[in-house]
């Protein structure tokens, strides 16, 4: 047996100290009061002081999912709208929430269509296979929907959903929602989203778009802690899930069961033991938002992937999605030729800055700069710096450039 570890976790070696660029597409960097937030003594997870939490979170949630406003005060029902639209709280990362919305709405008798070009929407496609029939159309990583193909595929008449990564964070592209929407709506089919780094980050639209359900991670654009996420989802999606309940069609979850969670909503409760804590913070998160206003945090987003993509664009460099679906919340960067993740490693460890690099077949060919959450014009700046001259340290050849002039 090891010697047990002493090192308390407070004394782990931080990375949010002043100075650090932290420019990561989620985890991202959580505000003081975000932290101290989570930092709250116990409380009850059916009190009435834990419900205010929740109501208030439902209410917050609804702002960021871009829906109707509702009141945040307990017993008023906040997770419900007048735009017919529910959040459910769920405590697990992302894809927990995203197979709560699958298993509770689709069963082997269904055949979902799963167009990608990333590794997260691959990730739908077989969370969806799980429960369901797949046809996973590959577009190819980085590379836009083919909208005639699906429009031509759905009228197959084959499908009860269309299922899609919104927003593709290995590869930096976002998907025409708006143009999907108008497919799924044709062809009568359920449209769900994985809005997981796009809800709180760049424009969305459920009730327009009809969606069905779509989810969030705090961690991601929200600007709140790993751990928790929360789904939308709309009348006709707890219609369905009720009426397939009902006649036994569903083969029921336990834990990740949405009919129990709706029933526990209307008293500003969840069906188990919530994370107490990690909601407090992120209400707090959340309020941070609201303060800033949606629309205002879309074009932040926008515009310092905006400067990002300029600039990497005007130094010599490629980036990897196509050019007229780039995400505000994510770029990707493909290294110049003799350049690895050591130079990944050299920026954290000498400049402090961070980004990460990719997945799967692409790792060592690229890196990812995250534009979301509450990141700052001047720590863009300041990372965009270092990158170059951490790329000069390597002998890459770089133009002169005013990086501010960029922002
Ligand atoms: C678009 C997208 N979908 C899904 C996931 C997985 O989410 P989680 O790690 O919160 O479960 C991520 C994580 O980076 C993501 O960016």
């Amino acid at each position: 047996m090891g010697e047990p570890n002493t090192t308390k976790i407070s004394d782990l070696p931080s990375i949010n100290i002043e100075g650090d660029c932290f420019l990561v597409p989620g985890p991202v960097k959580m505000s003081e009061n975000t932290l101290n937030s989570m930092s709250h003594p116990v409380i009850t997870a059916r009190g009435t002081e834990y419900r205010d939490v929740m109501a208030e979170l439902n209410g917050l949630l609804r702002i960021a999912f871009n829906l109707t406003n509702s009141s945040f005060e307990r017993g008023e029902k906040s997770f419900h709208g007048d735009d017919n639209y529910s959040i459910i709280v769920v405590s697990g990362s992302g894809t927990a929430a995203m197979e709560m919305v699958i298993a509770n709405r689709f069963t082997k008798e269904d055949s979902i269509l799963v167009p990608t070009n990333g590794k997260f929407g691959e990730r739908v496609a077989e969370i969806a296979n799980t429960f369901s029939n797949v046809n996973n159309l590959k577009f190819g990583w980085g590379c836009s929907f083919n909208l005639e193909e699906i429009d031509k595929e759905l009228a197959t008449k084959k499908y009860s959903a269309i299922a899609f990564c919104h927003n593709e964070t290995s590869t930096g592209i976002t998907q025409d929602a708006e143009a999907l929407s108008i497919l799924a709506k044709k062809h009568e089919v359920a449209f769900i989203l994985d809005g997981i780094t796009s809800v709180g980050g760049l424009p969305v639209f459920p009730e327009k778009w009809g969606a069905e359900a779509i989810v969030v991670g705090a961690q991601k654009c929200t600007a709140g802690p790993s751990g928790v996420s929360a789904i939308a989802i709309n009348n006709s999606f707890i219609d369905s899930i009720k009426k397939k309940h009902q006649n036994g069609e569903i083969i029921p979850t336990y834990y990740l069961n949405i009919i129990s969670a709706l029933k526990k909503a209307q008293d500003d409760q969840t069906p188990w033991t919530p994370a107490i804590n990690l909601t407090m913070g992120w209400v707090s998160a959340l309020r941070e938002l609201n303060t800033e206003g949606l629309e205002n945090r879309w074009k932040r987003c926008h515009d310092l992937s905006k400067g990002v993509q300029d600039l990497f664009l005007d130094l010599g460099l490629d980036l990897f999605a196509e050019s007229s679906q780039r995400s505000t919340t994510v770029t990707a960067i493909l290294y110049p030729e003799g350049i690895n993740d050591e130079w990944r490693n050299r920026l954290a460890n000498t400049y402090k800055t961070y980004v990460i690099g990719a997945q799967e077949h692409m790792k060592g060919k690229m890196f990812r700069v995250g534009s979301m959450g509450t990141t700052e014009t001047s720590e863009m700046i300041e990372g965009c710096k270092r990158m170059i001259a951490c790329f000069r340290d390597f002998g890459i050849e770089l133009p002169d450039v005013d990086v501010e002039s960029y922002f």
